[in-house]
């Protein structure tokens, strides 16, 4: 059953409530993760635990928790979810000011919220490649920060969305950055080239664990810009993310990629993701 943990209390996720004074609420002073829960663990754990306390550490707030009280309080909300396959979302605000202030309350106490739901799981069938639009990206320049507020990102999709489209790649001065919440992938003669890492992008650990993987099993990789027209010239392109782990693109713009289904490069990596998750 879904669960949700606020502030050191379990309960079920439509009964939590947090003041209309939370920071979170009042000006998205917040940051989060979303992780996948697979065959009752927290998939790549460590990794976001990591990303977690990088994104709290870039926005000055102190983690309320140690690494180990994270990895106690995680594995319990898991446990005592008993969803598998799930996702688990954290997030933590700057916690309650009143007054509302721009200016930072003292040290006060972050509000910390977990939630636990159950995920679907789709049969490889059921994975339809994606219509994408090109879109200007003009959210702010710290897209490497985990925050809470998705303005940009939910207008982004939504104009995808109101277009017939699936999702939106996003670029910024000719270059491809990220789709609306996913990094992307291209398939060009054979080489995997994603950007590299910036401020302008989440540094995605789907997208961390793909490049290991590819590595690995020894598929030539890039990480360097990418300009619009290769991007539409490309043989395969996929998005990566939690949820979406690595899902085929068949249309960018009215540009069919490839033949317009998932590529061969992208059924080797899904398969070693699909492995990898065990
Ligand atoms: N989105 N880029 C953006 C803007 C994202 O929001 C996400 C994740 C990613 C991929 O990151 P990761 O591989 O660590 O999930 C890239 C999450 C899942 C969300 O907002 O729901």
């Amino acid at each position: 059953m879904a669960i949700a943990y606020l502030n050191g209390e379990w309960m079920a996720p439509a009964d939590a409530r947090v003041s209309v004074f939370d920071r979170g609420f009042m000006f998205g002073d917040g940051i989060y993760e979303v992780m996948a829960v697979y065959d009752g663990k927290v998939f790549t754990l460590e990794e976001h635990l990591v990303r977690l306390k990088r994104s709290l550490g870039a926005i000055r707030l102190e983690s309320p928790h140690t690494d180990d009280q994270w990895r106690s309080i995680i594995n319990e909300a898991v446990q005592r979810s008993e969803e598998t396959p799930a996702y688990l979302y954290l997030q933590v605000t700057r916690g309650v000011e009143s007054p509302r202030s721009h200016a930072y309350p003292g040290p006060g106490k972050p509000t910390v919220l977990i939630t636990v739901m159950h995920a679907p799981v789709l049969a490889r069938t059921e994975i339809v490649p994606y219509k994408m639009v090109t879109k200007q990206d003009f959210r702010w320049g710290r897209g490497d920060i985990k925050v809470t507020s998705l303005i940009a990102n939910g207008l982004l999709k939504n104009e995808a969305l109101d277009e017939g489209f699936d999702d939106a790649l996003l670029f910024r001065d000719g270059e491809l950055t990220e789709a609306t919440a996913s990094n992307v992938f291209m398939v060009q003669d054979g080489t995997v080239v994603t950007p590299p890492k910036s401020n302008f992008i989440l540094h995605g650990i789907t997208r961390d664990h793909v490049l290991a993987l590819l590595a690995e099993a020894g598929v030539p990789c890039e990480e360097r810009a990418i300009s619009e027209d290769e991007l539409l010239a490309a043989d395969e392109i996929w998005i990566t993310s939690t949820g979406h782990e690595v899902w085929p693109v068949g249309q960018v713009n009215d540009a069919v990629i490839g033949n317009g289904s998932a590529g061969v490069v992208w059924q080797v990596v899904d398969s070693l993701f699909q492995a990898s998750k065990k």
